[in-house]
């Protein structure tokens, strides 16, 4: 048998049984000893996966641009939360504060809070950041009784999903369990009494993410308690689907999600449907847009002629990093910009987005 996460995982199997797909992906990303995030994530060009905010400066500024006018509309609180959950590197924060000094007195209201689970991540952001940031474990340690502005790139991809596939005599759940020679194996086991599963032809599989559903429901009761908005861009679906979309990225290749367990970043895709229908549970509106709408009205376009205008030798470099971000066959629509807000209210560049 095979030693570290895989073999831990085996060791448990084989006395427990098999393994939802949600607690492997858990598992995978953090378990304390071997889990990805919580021993050894590598974003950028030199890691496993590269993120939006790596891509270019300009989506950071844009979002803190799109922070302070949310702020204004919002009437200037004096003091808000500032949040952003899974910071990464903290390049997005980072360039986030810089933008926001254009907005006089917004650094000042601000309380920034970073949600983040990952040790090692956590150093890279202390390190960027310094000191006028604070850390929570999860989003109910940020403390409430103040307006919200919230956001989260790449962060819903990373809870958890269970996978139900349907076969001839109808839902089974998909699990990781053990093969013959003792590796892990993913095979089908009963679906749970009182699963709630929708009607689909055979041979599909079905995502159901408990977990990206939760965080909708507390961003959405949240909002409503205390006001603001919540802005999650992440690849994934804007209506229900079907599909098996666990992915697992090592040095910028897709693996064999089971052959590298807690090597490799281990995702799905968002389930925005399900994300906001939990958050209007609560009585928050929500909207949602392509990452290129959004980033269009925002201005990306203008903010890029700037660029150019500033350091004309770079033209090629932005043009590129322009087009990785907004074009159709990169992430301009595969990734999502989705907002949870306070009713009656739609933030700025969600205008006719509502959903
Ligand atoms: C794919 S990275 C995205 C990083 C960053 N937002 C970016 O765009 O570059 C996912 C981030 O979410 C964090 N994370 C994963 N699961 C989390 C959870 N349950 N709660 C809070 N943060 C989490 C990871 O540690 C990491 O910071």
């Amino acid at each position: 048998m095979s030693g570290g996460l895989a073999g831990k995982l085996a060791a448990q199997i084989a006395q427990g049984g098999p393994l939802t797909v949600a607690q492997f992906m858990t598992a995978c990303l953090h378990d304390p000893e071997y889990g990805y995030y919580a021993t050894r994530p590598a974003l950028g060009e030199g890691g496993d996966f590269v993120t939006a905010p790596l891509v270019s400066q300009m989506f950071g500024e844009l979002i803190g641009a799109w922070a302070a006018v949310a702020w204004e509309a919002m009437g200037r609180p004096d003091p808000f939360r500032l949040v952003e959950m899974g910071p990464g590197d903290g390049t997005l924060m980072s360039d986030v504060l810089r933008t926001v000094r254009m907005a006089p007195g917004f650094r000042e209201a601000a309380d920034v809070w970073l949600v983040e689970t990952s040790p090692p991540l956590r150093a890279l952001q202390r390190g960027r950041l310094g000191d006028g940031v604070r850390w929570a474990a999860s989003l109910a340690e940020v403390p409430g009784g103040a307006p919200m502005i919230l956001v989260a790139n790449e962060l819903l991809d990373c809870l958890p999903v269970r996978q139900f596939v349907r076969t001839a005599a109808g839902w089974a759940e998909q699990v990781v369990g053990l093969d013959a020679e003792g590796r892990l194996a993913f095979g089908l086991a009963a679906t749970p009494a009182g699963t709630l599963l929708p009607d689909a032809r055979e041979g599909v599989v079905y995502e159901q993410s408990a977990a990206q559903a939760a965080l909708g429901a507390e961003l959405g009761a949240r909002i409503v308690r205390d006001g603001g908005a919540a802005l999650l861009i992440d690849y994934g679906r804007d209506r229900p689907g079907f599909g098996d979309t666990l992915q697992a990225m090592l040095r910028h290749r897709k693996v064999d999600p089971l052959a590298h367990a807690g090597e490799a970043d281990l995702t799905v895709h968002a389930d925005f449907p399900a994300v906001m229908e939990a958050a209007r549970a609560e009585g928050a509106g929500t909207a949602i847009l392509t990452q290129a709408q959004f980033l269009a009205r925002l201005g990306i376009g203008e903010r890029a002629e700037a660029l150019v205008r500033a350091r004309p030798d770079k033209a090629p470099v932005i043009g590129r990093q322009l087009n990785r971000l907004m074009a159709a066959d990169q992430m301009g629509d595969l990734f999502k910009a989705c907002c949870i807000h306070s009713p009656g209210w739609t933030p700025p560049a969600f205008e006719e987005a509502d959903a």
